[in-house]
C-alpha cells in the first residue's frame, strides 16, 4: 500500500519514526512529508533514511511531475502523526500552503490525523471545533493519550503509542479504503487481528423515562463497553458503538448510536447486526423494567391541601436483548455474543456460581462476570472480572485490573473463538 506520512512540527516528531519503521517494516511504501516546523525537530537525512525515498516539504521541488497533487492523489493512505493544532486548523479549512496541506486537498483516501499538544491547545475551543469539522467529513482523527506532556505537566495530548496509530490507521484504511465495503480479510493478516470484522458494543446504561423531567436510571458509566469499543478499534475492527446515556468522549473510530431506553438499545443493537456483524458485546445496564405509563406532563407532589399521598409506579419488563439475540440467531453466520455480567456473592453461592447460572440462562458464547458491591467496578477505574464459556469448567479470572485490560481479555478470548468458527473468504 502507498502510504504518505505527513509530519508536523511538535516535539512527538521523534516518534513518528518508530511509526514509519513500523509501515515499511510491514511492507508499505511511504513517503513522508514532514512540514518546514517538523524539520527542525527531525531533518530530512533521517527521514529519507528510514524511508528509502527522497523527502521534501516544499510544494516548488519536483514540480515537473506535479508533487503537490500527485502524492495524495496516488496515496492509498495518509496518515499525519504528530499532527499539531496548526496543522489541524490548516486541515479543517483547507488551506495549502505547504506540500502536506495540499497532500490532504488532493487525497481522495482514508485520512488519519494523530495529534499531539499541550491538553490546553487539545481543548481549546478552535481545536475542538476544528477536530469535530474534520471528522464529520469522514477524518479519522486519533484522540491522544493521557499522560505526561512535554514539560512537567501531564494530560491529555500525548501522541498515543506508534503500534496504536499504525493500528488505527490501517483499521481505517480497512473500514474505508477502495473495496472495504463488507470486505472480509483474513483475520490476523492485517493491522491487527481484529481486521476485517465488524463488531457491535452496546455502552452505558438505559434510562426509562417516568416524565418529561424524571426517569428509572442506573450508575453504569459506560467506561467498560467504551474501553472494549476502543480495543476492537484499536485490533482493527470496524466498530458500531450503541451508547445509552455515557457522558465520556466516544473512541476515536467507532461509528457511535446514542440510546436511551431499553427499547431504543434493543432496536439499535438489531439494526447493527442485521447489517452484518461478527461479534456483539452486550455491556450496557439495561434496565429491566420500565414505567406502565409515561406522564407527558410532570407528576406533581400534591393534588389538594391535604393530599399527603404518594403515587404507585406501576412496572413492565423489558425485554432481554441479549436473550433475544440468542434466540435470533440462525446458524453459522450467527455473531458471536458477548454478555457483561454484574454480580455479588450471597449465601447460595459466590461470583462464579452466579454467573454460570447466568451463562446457562443467557446461552451467550462468553459472559464476563463483573465483581460488584460497595466501591466495586460502577465507574470505578479498576474491575474485577472473570471469563466464561459455556462447556467448559474452566475461568479466567482478571483483576483488579484497569478496563482496558479488561477490554483486552475479552478479545483474547473472543478472537481465537472467531477463528475456530473458520475464515470468512
Ligand atoms: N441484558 C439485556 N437485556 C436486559 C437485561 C440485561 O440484554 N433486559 C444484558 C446485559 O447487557 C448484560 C447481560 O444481559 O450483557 C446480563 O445483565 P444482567 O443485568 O446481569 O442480567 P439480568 O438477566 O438482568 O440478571 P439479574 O436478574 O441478575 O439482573
Amino acid at each position: 500500500m502507498r502510504v504518505v506520512l505527513g509530519v508536523a512540527g511538535g516535539i512527538a516528531a521523534y516518534k513518528a519514526c518508530s511509526v514509519l519503521r513500523l509501515l515499511t517494516e510491514a511492507g508499505h511504501e511511504v513517503t513522508v512529508v514532514p512540514t518546514a516546523a517538523a524539520l527542525r525537530f527531525v531533518g530530512a537525512p533521517t527521514w529519507e533514511a528510514l524511508s528509502g525515498r527522497p523527502v521534501s516539504a516544499d510544494v516548488f521541488d519536483g514540480v515537473p511531475e506535479v508533487r503537490h497533487v500527485r502524492l495524495g492523489q496516488e496515496a492509498d493512505l495518509v496518515l499525519v502523526a504528530p499532527a499539531t493544532a496548526d496543522l489541524l486548523a490548516r486541515a479543517a479549512h483547507g488551506l495549502a500552503d505547504d506540500l502536506l496541506t495540499n497532500t490532504l486537498l488532493t487525497a481522495r483516501c482514508p485520512v488519519v490525523l494523530a495529534p499531539a499538544m499541550h491538553t490546553e491547545m487539545w481543548s481549546h475551543p478552535a481545536t475542538v471545533a476544528n477536530v469535530e469539522m474534520l471528522r464529520g467529513r469522514g477524518v479519522t482523527v486519533v484522540e491522544p493519550a493521557s499522560g505526561r506532556l512535554t514539560g512537567k505537566d501531564s494530560g491529555p495530548g500525548r501522541l498515543p503509542d506508534p503500534e496504536d496509530i499504525v493500528a488505527q490507521a490501517l483499521a481505517a484504511h480497512s473500514r474505508t479504503g477502495p473495496g472495504s465495503a463488507r470486505r472480509r480479510i483474513r483475520p490476523g493478516a492485517s493491522a491487527g487481528d481484529l481486521a476485517g470484522r465488524r463488531v457491535v458494543v452496546s455502552a452505558g446504561g438505559t434510562r426509562e423515562p417516568l416524565d418529561p423531567v424524571r426517569f428509572l436510571g442506573n450508575r453504569s458509566s459506560g467506561k467498560q463497553g467504551y474501553a472494549v469499543a476502543a480495543a476492537a478499534v484499536a485490533r482493527g475492527a470496524e466498530v458500531t458503538l450503541v451508547s445509552a446515556n455515557v457522558t465520556l468522549p466516544p473512541p476515536a473510530g467507532c461509528r457511535v448510536v446514542p440510546v436511551e431506553t431499553a427499547l431504543e438499545l434493543q432496536e439499535a443493537v438489531r439494526a447493527a447486526v442485521a447489517e452484518w456483524t461478527d461479534v456483539v458485546v452486550m455491556t450496557a445496564a439495561v434496565a429491566d423494567f420500565r414505567p406502565a405509563r409515561y406522564a407527558s406532563s410532570k407528576i406533581k407532589k400534591t393534588h389538594g391541601e391535604d393530599d399527603r399521598s404518594a403515587p404507585t409506579i406501576e412496572l413492565v419488563r423489558n425485554p432481554d436483548i441479549l436473550a433475544g439475540l440468542v434466540a435470533d440467531r440462525a446458524g453459522a453466520a450467527s455473531p458471536y455474543i458477548v454478555g457483561f455480567a454484574a454480580e455479588t456473592g450471597d449465601e447460595s453461592g459466590d461470583v462464579v456460581h452466579h454467573a454460570r447460572a447466568k451463562l446457562a440462562r443467557k446461552g451467550c458464547d462468553l459472559l464476563v462476570a463483573n465483581e460488584v458491591g460497595v466501591g466495586k467496578t460502577f465507574g470505578q477505574d479498576e474491575s474485577t472480572v472473570h471469563l466464561l464459556v459455556p462447556g467448559s469448567d474452566e475461568v479466567r479470572t482478571v483483576g483488579p485490573v484497569g478496563k482496558d485490560v479488561v477490554a483486552g481479555a475479552v478479545w483474547d478470548v473472543v478472537v481465537p473463538a472467531l477463528a475456530d468458527r473458520g475464515t470468512a473468504d
